[in-house]
């Protein structure tokens, strides 16, 4: 490998939902880019390294688009990518059967186990056909980009989608490539993970040890990911303070806490559209003080026990009302799950219940505004008194990094102990359990009447540890770690193919084998 070609890897970012997608218009396509930190981060990326980006088409017009380029390579504003097309059926399998519910369920810990799940056949065949099947297009059309390439490659499948990911691909290409998923989602503990029958689970876990290291949102995760190899790989799985050794390779199990884009949200929040949707709230809100939430519909979000925590509030703290308003701002998500459609109209009936016992003749206790504006959102993190984080389990949740990054009126961030962000934030906010009620009323209480030096001293903080990490590094660290580990492989297979090395290499495994 020439020095040039090491010098210029190729990153290959493999997720499920891709950074673009398409509209047909007219004879060409409209494209829409999706707002994620990761396109972003990518962005930057792509500035100082060659990056190919593999998603799923997920809609008609996103495989009408591949279609139209003969499902090759396309640049997209500045970024290659790749859509891989599946069977529908097979998307639904793998999509609203696996990994959400399945997965994301119990990495969030949701089930309510003496009713749900059932594994039953249509299961197992949304595993086969779906899940796996998937799985092994991405890494085909993966191996198809990468397999003669000359360069480094790196390759770093995203979240629980594509678990199976590192198992087809090295049977495709071998150890000369470096593959780095990375979940966005907690990793419980063993516990969690017996809902999965056997051969589900030992199939996830040996797919991820054919990587070369495995990044997690906090050492927590990584620390559960550990040990859930040990507990049910049993012998083969060595268990160490951040790797894993199976059947003799050491596969790293690393933290890498996500970010935002500082410097994109700050523009964001300076421009004109903003200050539009901040005199929009405003006008509901008036000078009261705001409780803010920002989420999608989502039961691992806790939306339903903040707002029951909000009640407690108005019974326990009458002098709140009339002053203050809780205003939750909603993201419709997976609605084609039906445990995601009674969610959204279980929080509806707890708010609207809330509205029927308290409202004045102009004040509305909650406001709830269901859509997807990113604008919004970011207005409205503008402007509020308290931020209520209280997932009963989140990976790292942005919007406590963007609320604290934006808000400019000392707001008081209320964060569960179970949100990745707790690690980073936690000292500077106030925590609750996500299941305490009692508690989340008092800590909202609390920030509500918190003294103002108090108030701008934890929000200075909160800001200023907020603006040191950035997207870009999370980024950059795991292609570093990755670049790293592949120039040393490099290195040992060039020593190790000098005659020198082969003697002794062949000398050490001839003592090896009588020594046994
Ligand atoms: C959340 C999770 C991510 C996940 C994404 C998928 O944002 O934190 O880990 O990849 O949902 O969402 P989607 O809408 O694509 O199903």
């Amino acid at each position: 490998m020439s020095p040039e070609s090491q010098s210029n890897p190729l990153i290959v970012i493999a997720s499920n939902r891709g950074p673009f997608s398409f509209k047909k218009h007219g004879r060409g396509f409209q494209v829409e880019r999706g707002a994620g930190g990761l396109v972003t981060a990518l962005g930057a990326l792509a500035e100082r390294h060659d990056v190919l980006w593999v998603a799923s088409a997920m809609s008609d017009d996103d495989r009408a688009w591949s279609q139209h380029n003969q499902g090759q390579v396309q640049k997209v504003e500045g970024i290659r990518l790749k859509l891989v097309e599946h069977q529908p059926e097979e998307y639904e399998g793998y999509y609203n059967e696996i990994s959400n519910p399945l997965l994301w369920f119990i990495q969030h810990q949701l089930w309510d186990t003496p009713r749900t799940p059932s594994i039953t056949a249509d299961t197992w065949q949304a595993w086969d056909a779906g899940y796996l099947r998937v799985n092994q297009r991405f890494a085909e059309a993966i191996a198809a980009v990468v397999k003669d390439s000359q360069r480094q490659v790196i390759v770093l499948p995203q979240d629980y989608h594509l678990y199976m990911v590192p198992h087809y691909l090295r049977a495709l290409v071998g150890e000369q490539v470096q593959i780095q998923p990375f979940v966005h989602i907690p990793w419980p503990g063993p516990d969690a993970w017996r809902i999965l029958p056997p051969a589900m689970r030992d199939t996830l876990l040996e797919s991820l040890l054919e990587a070369n290291r495995v990044g997690f949102q906090t050492e927590k995760d990584a620390f559960n990911f550990v040990q859930t190899c040990r507990f049910y790989l049993g012998a083969h799985a060595f268990g160490r303070r951040n790797a894993v050794e199976y059947h003799g390779r050491d596969v790293g199990a690393v933290t890498y806490p996500i970010s935002i884009d500082v410097e994109k949200l700050q523009q964001l929040s300076g421009m004109q559209v903003t200050q539009l949707e901040r005199s929009h709230l405003h006008t509901s809100v008036g000078d009261r003080q705001v409780i803010l939430r920002v989420d999608r519909v989502e039961p691992s979000k806790n939306n339903l026990r903040g707002m029951q925590a909000y009640r407690a509030l108005l019974e326990k703290y009458p002098e709140h009302l009339g002053k203050v308003q809780l205003l939750a701002l909603l993201v419709p998500s997976r609605m084609e799950v039906g445990e995601y459609r009674d969610y959204l109209g279980e929080i509806m009936a707890e708010a609207g219940t809330i509205n029927a016992q308290y409202s004045g003749t102009v004040w509305e206790p909650v406001r709830i505004i269901v859509g997807d504006n990113y604008m919004r959102a970011i207005a409205a993190m503008q402007m509020y008194d308290v931020l209520l984080v209280n997932p009963l389990a989140d990976g790292m949740n942005l919007v406590a990094k963007e609320g604290v990054l934006v808000n400019n009126k000392d707001g008081v961030l209320v964060l569960s102990e179970y949100a990745g962000a707790f690690f980073e934030l936690g000292e500077h906010a106030l925590i609750v359990s996500p299941f305490d009620v009692y508690g989340t009323a008092e800590a909202m209480h609390q920030a509500l009447t918190m003294p103002a030096a108090e108030r701008k001293q934890r929000a200075a903080a909160l800001h200023s540890i907020v603006t040191q990490a950035d997207v870009r590094e999370w980024f950059a660290a795991q292609v570093d770690d990755a670049l790293r580990a592949a120039n040393s492989q490099a290195s040992k297979s060039s020593t190790s193919s000098t005659p020198e090395a082969r003697q002794s290499a062949a000398a050490s495994s001839a003592s090896g084998a009588s020594g046994a």
